[in-house]
């Protein structure tokens, strides 16, 4: 957390006036690798011919959460500190700490042993307000707490327009809202973060097999961008603790410092979703099979990822200190973020070795040649062995060096970030050089 807020990864949001718990803000860096993964995704999903894109609105008309079960059975029980007021989720009352000044420092459950919480109450986590200028009931609406039902209630405009067969997909990237009773662990629960979901449709009878076929995919997304296999691992919902509208669950979980902890989930809902919109709204959404003459409510399996829990999570994944050797062949400790390539939020820094003899122009030339193509970085303060580690604080895969050898031939060296390792290149093929690596 420390070197995310340093470095400009992700800063308290509202710092200045003390912050708002659950919310936190992207820096320069932290932008750039969120965009990352957000691409990744998005490329992995919509450059299929199966899957479509949509980004529907975050305001949705109120029935659509009665039609998805949200206002029905998106709660959490609830209960009350009687001593410090605090407020704690029943069923989270083992990790949370109380505020009471008479049990500070001391395990929230343990103020609950000596009957100092109220009865559990059930409260619905959607945040509400008000669409036009009268605050009363008729102009209440939610801020989605999932973007899948902006999904749901456009299958058939989809559908139609892009002129796609069952099976196919909707993919969708977005904000998301939920008034966690308690939030916690920097970015893993808070009260806004982004979904990447996507809904595939598929004929009844063959949902286990593109459930199956989507959790195989979706776990091997992020081993392919580089998260370390063992701290990865399915689990499987047990059947009593199924959400409302799921037939079968698995969570992709990641170790974190704190423990396993869910970054995707991978659901089978079945029919749920059409059939409660299909009830509530009086619209068919049945889809009609030219070829079979069928008509049928298609069953979904979601891909529902956060984009921001899989931020800390390749966050948490990429940090490493390990021994390095210094330019005088002693020893140190090097703090390096080992992003994959296609993740980091720079791909390549340039350095002129000294200030003079003409290598800051050409240093200057190839980052300009660069720039146009990735986002690159200048830097010429300090000894070339601190510039390195900057880099490696933030992860950037390539440093180039201009030295006096670049004077007489063009070439530059090229140091790996994780390797160490330098090469030297003719800078007239770096681009190509860097464009294969990256
Ligand atoms: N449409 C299904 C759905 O929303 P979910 O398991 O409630 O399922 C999916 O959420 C993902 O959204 C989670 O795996 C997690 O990555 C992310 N997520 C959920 N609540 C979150 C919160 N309070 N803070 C950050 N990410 C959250």
């Amino acid at each position: 957390m420390s070197l995310a807020k340093r470095r400009g990864f992700v800063f308290q949001s509202s710092e200045i006036y003390g912050g708002l718990n659950g919310c936190w803000d992207y820096g320069p860096l932290g932008v750039e690798l969120l965009r990352n993964i957000k691409e990744q995704w998005w490329q992995t999903m919509t450059f299929r011919e199966d899957v479509e894109g949509v980004d529907a609105a975050i305001l949705m008309h109120p029935t659509v959460w009665k039609a998805s079960g949200h206002v029905e059975n998106f709660t959490d029980p609830m209960v009350d500190c009687k001593e410090c007021k605090a407020r704690f989720r029943a069923d989270q009352i083992e990790d949370a700490m109380c505020g009471s000044p008479a049990y500070k420092g001391r395990k929230a459950h343990k103020c609950q042993a000596e009957g100092k919480f109220t009865e559990a109450r059930q409260f619905n986590l959607m945040f509400k307000t008000f669409v036009g200028p009268v605050e009363d009931s008729g102009s209440v609406v939610f801020l989605r707490p999932e973007t899948a039902q902006g999904i749901f209630v456009n299958f058939l405009n989809v559908q139609s327009s892009s002129r796609q067969k069952i099976p196919f997909g909707i993919a969708q990237i977005g904000k998301a809202f939920r008034n966690e009773i308690n939030t916690k662990n920097f970015l893993f629960r808070t009260r806004e973060f982004e979904q990447m979901e996507m809904q595939f449709f598929v004929k009844p009878g063959t949902d286990v097999e593109w459930f199956g076929y989507w959790k195989e995919q979706r776990m091997n997304w992020f081993r392919g961008l580089g998260m370390q296999a063992d701290r990865l691992q399915f689990h499987q919902h047990e059947p009593d603790k199924l959400a409302h509208y799921a037939k079968d669950a698995y969570d992709i979980e990641y170790s974190f410092p704190f423990g396993w902890g869910e970054i995707e989930g991978i659901h089978n809902r079945a029919a749920w979703d059409l059939s409660r919109h299909e009830e509530f709204s009086g619209k068919s959404l049945k889809f009609f099979d030219e070829q079979t003459k069928e008509k049928y409510t298609p069953f979904v399996i979601e891909t529902s990822a956060g984009a921001s829990r899989s931020f800390m999570a390749f966050l948490v994944d990429a940090y490493v200190e390990e021994e390095a050797p210094t330019a005088d062949g002693k020893m140190e400790l090097r703090t390096v973020m080992k992003f994959h390539p296609k993740l980091a939020p720079t791909k390549a820094a340039i350095f002129p070795l000294v200030n003079r003899d003409g290598m800051p122009e050409i240093a200057r030339n190839i980052e300009a040649d660069l720039r146009s193509q990735m986002r690159v970085f200048y830097d010429d303060s300090g000894a070339v062995g601190r510039r390195y580690r900057r880099q490696d604080e933030v992860g950037t895969p390539f440093c180039i060096t201009v030295d006096s050898q670049t004077l007489q031939d063009q070439s530059v060296t090229v140091r790996e970030r994780d390797s160490m390792r330098q090469e030297r290149i003719v800078s007239g093929r770096l681009l190509a050089y860097l464009k294969e690596r990256l």
